[in-house]
């Protein structure tokens, strides 16, 4: 970690933008000292109106899942190899990477909040629930585990906020699908810099690194949500039935576990990795046979039940 951190100012440039020039949730959303801010408000209620249910359901949850950005953040900070005592190393990363992702949950929870659709306070209570619950991605403390699973993550994001875009412009909502486009495209962006902190300690450390990818696919990655709950109900109660909205809806489904994981092994050149001991050349083939195992357990099709009573909407 020391020794990749001697580049993370370069690393920053590369990945992350400009904050000056970077966009704000404010450039998406009608200006409230604007003449126009009421009629502005009613074109995005009329937008909204549209929307069907288990989509506002899949939008609240990832509005959630972002506004938990501070269990991150802190789980993130607890690495090790990366200390609050070193601001200008590693922490310096997780920092203005925060402040990115900071954007995502305010737009969407701003814009939500403007739709007319949405419960705002039992969002917010399942919000301040999740934040409470904190989460368990089986990572420990250990920097090659954590990189698998950011890596995992952001893929994971990315295609569903790209599926809500394109399902918000199905729906007749441009304004929407230009949130939800916009936050993609920094997941995506993420997600190639958490992909290329797992290839160079790849280039110096590979049969650790093969081991740790492994660990996280044998342990499964856990979405960061899955405390999730509604007021009344056990932790996790509400990510369960999220999950069953996300696959009916075809925006976060088991197929595409099974294509992240065989873009992070193509990405990372698992196939001909050399100069591993023989427990990580085990590591790999079963690494190697896992995206075929998941995709036949997919196909069995398990279709998920009706829709369920969310209290977070109107
Ligand atoms: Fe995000
Ligand atoms: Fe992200």
């Amino acid at each position: 970690m020391q020794f990749l951190a001697q580049k993370i100012d370069s690393v920053i440039d590369e990945f992350l933008k400009n904050i000056d020039t970077n966009w704000q949730p404010s450039d998406f959303l009608p200006d409230s000292s604007g003449e126009n801010f009421c009629k502005e408000i009613k074109e995005i209620q009329q937008q909204c109106a549209g929307l069907p249910y288990d989509y506002l359901a899949v939008l609240v949850g990832d509005v959630i899942t972002e506004e938990a950005l501070p269990t991150y953040e802190s789980w993130l900070m607890d690495i090790e190899g990366i200390s609050k005592s070193e601001p200008q190393g590693w922490s310096k990363w997780i920092r203005m990477w925060s402040a990115e992702e900071n954007r995502h949950g305010d737009l969407l929870n701003k814009y939500l909040y403007l739709s007319g659709r949405i419960d705002m306070r039992q969002m917010e209570i399942s919000t301040q629930y999740l934040i409470a619950d904190g989460m368990d991605i089986r990572t420990a403390t250990d920097p090659y585990c954590n990189f698998v699973y950011t890596s995992f993550q952001e893929m994971a994001t990315n295609i569903s906020h790209r599926r809500t875009a394109t399902l918000a412009r199905q729906h007749g909502n441009e304004s929407l699908s230009k949130i939800c486009g916009t936050i993609a495209a920094d997941e995506a962006r993420h997600a190639k810099a958490y992909k290329s902190f797992v290839t160079k300690i790849f280039e110096i450390d590979p049969s650790e690194m093969m081991l740790a990818f492994e660990l996280m696919m044998r342990r499964k990655i856990v979405m960061p949500a899955h405390f999730l709950r509604q007021q009344g109900e056990k932790s996790g109660t509400a990510y369960a039935h999220l999950s069953d909205a996300d696959q009916r809806l075809g925006v976060d489904t088991s197929m595409d576990y099974a294509d992240v994981l065989a873009c992070l092994i193509k990405e990372w050149k698992i196939e001909s990795m050399s100069g591993i001991n023989c427990v990580a050349e085990k590591a790999r083939d079963y690494l190697m046979a896992l995206p075929d195992r998941f995709r036949k357990i997919s196909e069995r099709g398990i279709k998920a039940p009706l829709e369920y009573q969310f209290n977070w909407i109107k």
